[in-house]
């Protein structure tokens, strides 16, 4: 596990999500059981995938670049580990369905589904309409996709006596609103009031939801600007909060204190919501959006709008 800074150790030692690792459990839990994780060629993922098949798991390994899934699954076989690849992009509803049934034909069954694969996007709404195909996938990914396979494997689920869903939703959907980061927040906030909809039912046939509301992750996700520099989890202390959320099937995990956090920010939302905006005018745009704007409107791209 890569060495963390003092200041990193604390904060996450404080807010969590709790990333006990009890090896006997985790195994107890996957050994022998087929673990589907969607987004596993990189960040949480691919690190849960490794931790879960380090412990006797079949893992199901599903994204979009087919080299990097199968440089991870080569990893995990050389281990001793059992790995299956699908290249899938989840925002492809049709492809999902495929993907759905090539699992169920290949390997008979999915005990444990992790709804991990997901993209981020700050930008602000004015410059969002010059590219509404970000718009078109972030939906896709974070929203209709793990619903779609959702729905496309839960019969199967009920059929073979439960199952466990874990759903990485983010801590943003227990904080205030924040600026620019609509389309992520509300997909990933849909998504995951659906899925905790569908818990309610589901549990009465043996299918079990955890929602993890993960704190930072340093992940790809997050490797530019400030965000990069804020304390989080590596990938592999991310894969721990996964294991935990599997082996003990709780409804919800999330950092310690943002649900307060919550309540507190929704009698205040007025005044939150004015200093935030505020904060907003002066921030600017990302490199890249700022890039992708002047090229668009061949205008000299000041970050203000
Ligand atoms: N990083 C954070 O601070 C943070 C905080 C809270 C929650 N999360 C959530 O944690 C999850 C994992 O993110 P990460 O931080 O590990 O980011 P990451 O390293 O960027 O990994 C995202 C994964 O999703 C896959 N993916 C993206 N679009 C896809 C698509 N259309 N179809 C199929 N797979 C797709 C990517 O693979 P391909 O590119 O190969 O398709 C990749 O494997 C996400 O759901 C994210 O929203 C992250």
């Amino acid at each position: 596990m890569a060495e963390m800074r003092m200041d990193e150790r604390l904060a996450l030692a404080a807010v969590g999500p709790p990333m006990e690792y009890d090896a006997k459990r985790i195994r107890k839990a996957v050994d022998g059981k087929v673990v589907l994780i969607t987004g596993a060629s990189y960040g949480q993922g691919e690190a849960t995938a490794k931790l879960l098949a380090k412990h006797g798991a079949i893992v199901v390994l599903a994204a979009r670049t087919r080299p990097k899934l199968d440089e991870v699954a080569s990893e995990i076989i050389l281990a001793g580990g059992r790995a299956h690849t699908y290249a899938v992009d989840m925002g492809d509803l049709k492809a999902v369905d495929k993907f759905a049934a090539a699992v169920v034909k290949d390997l008979g069954r999915v005990d444990v589904l992790v709804h991990n694969a997901g993209k981020s996007l700050r930008r602000s709404a004015f410059r969002s309409a010059l590219r509404p195909q970000d718009m078109e996938s972030m939906v896709g990914v974070n929203f209709l996709g793990p619903m779609r396979l959702t729905l496309a494997l839960l019969p199967h689920m009920r059929k073979q006596g439960g199952a466990h869903i874990v759903n990485i939703a983010t801590a943003g959907l227990l904080m205030p609103n924040a600026p620019r980061w609509g389309f992520y927040i509300a997909t990933k906030d849909g998504f995951d009031k659906w899925i905790r909809s569908v818990a309610m039912e589901s549990r009465n046939y043996g299918v079990t939801v955890t929602s993890l509301y993960a704190g930072h992750i340093k992940s790809r996700m997050v490797a530019t600007g400030w965000v990069a520099r804020m304390p989080g989890h590596t990938p592999e202390q991310a894969a721990r909060t996964v294991a935990y959320a599997i082996t003990r099937r709780p409804r919800t995990m999330a950092p310690r204190g943002l649900r307060e956090l919550g309540v507190v920010s929704t009698v205040f939302e007025g005044p939150l919501e004015l200093t935030l905006s505020l904060v907003d005018r002066r921030s600017g745009e990302t490199k890249a959006s700022d890039a992708a704007f002047t090229a668009a409107m061949g205008v000299a791209g000041k970050a203000d709008v």
